[in-house]
């Protein structure tokens, strides 16, 4: 008799954790935040991670103030101006580790920042999560002309949570792997303003190329050649059933 009551105790208890880690699945554990052009704040449980701040340079995010941002990483896809302007400010103050391709993490550990060098198709686990560092089609030269290494893009796990930032590319066949080789993602962070990097037709295909629904657009408005119609693109995620979400700068999404 009392070994049936043990029993049954044991089963609703694990009915319980089951529930309890769907319900701890669906709760929102990451808080990103757009700051302009390809620039966002990744909050997770106890670190802030910053993407490719290029912000004091554009006009458009005049009201975000780069000394109060915080940050315990720096992601830098490429060493391209409008995606490291601000990291040697930041990272100087805040004393933020920059992760990055072998070339950018060595040019700002001679400025005296802290790096961790990654190359394409590596992964590392740091105290937030993993990353992934990934191919992307593009180019990667430093402002004054100087190499920075090959462009890449992330794919970062925190627990439950996996999303992945393309970097400035093209459209590529690649991406296909991500979902193969890493596993299913929650969210797809892909440039759609065109002309250096793929358009928003190109990032409903990589949508579909990576099997994720949900894509937050980045690389679009902040100057002439990457300008693009916001109906025109939601339109056009809406007609295939995909959800596209252009942040205005400053606001945040949930994950
Ligand atoms: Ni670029
Ligand atoms: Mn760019």
């Amino acid at each position: 008799m009392e070994t049936t009551e043990n029993s049954f105790f044991v089963v609703f208890l694990w009915i319980y954790f089951i529930k309890l880690q769907g319900i701890t699945n669906k709760l929102p554990i990451m808080k990103i935040t757009f700051l302009g052009h390809s620039s966002l704040s990744i909050e997770t449980k106890d670190k802030t991670l910053l993407i490719d701040p290029f912000i004091s340079g554009n006009e458009l995010a005049k009201n975000i103030d780069i000394n109060k941002l915080r940050a315990d990483y720096i992601l830098i896809t490429h060493a391209h101006q409008d995606h490291i302007l601000d990291v040697e400010t930041i990272a100087k103050r805040t004393g933020a580790t920059v992760i990055s391709n072998f070339e950018i993490v060595t040019y700002f550990e001679g400025k005296g920042i802290k790096g961790h060098p990654m190359n394409h198709g590596g992964k590392w686990t740091f105290d937030f999560g993993t990353v992934h560092y990934t191919n992307a089609i593009h180019s990667s030269s430093f402002p004054d002309g100087s190499y920075g290494g090959q462009p890449g893009g992330f794919v970062i796990e925190t627990s439950h949570r996996r999303i992945y930032i393309s970097g400035d590319t093209a459209l590529t066949y690649d991406m296909k792997l991500i979902p193969q080789v890493i596993g299913e993602l929650d969210l797809a962070i892909l440039p759609v303003g065109d002309n250096f990097t793929m358009g928003v037709d190109e990032a409903i295909i990589a949508s579909k190329f990576l099997g994720c629904n949900k894509v937050l657009g980045v690389h679009f408005d902040t100057f002439g050649y990457i300008k693009i119609d916001h109906k025109e693109a939601f339109e056009k995620f809406a007609k295939v059933k995909k959800e596209l979400i252009l942040l205005e700068i400053g606001a945040s999404i949930k994950l």
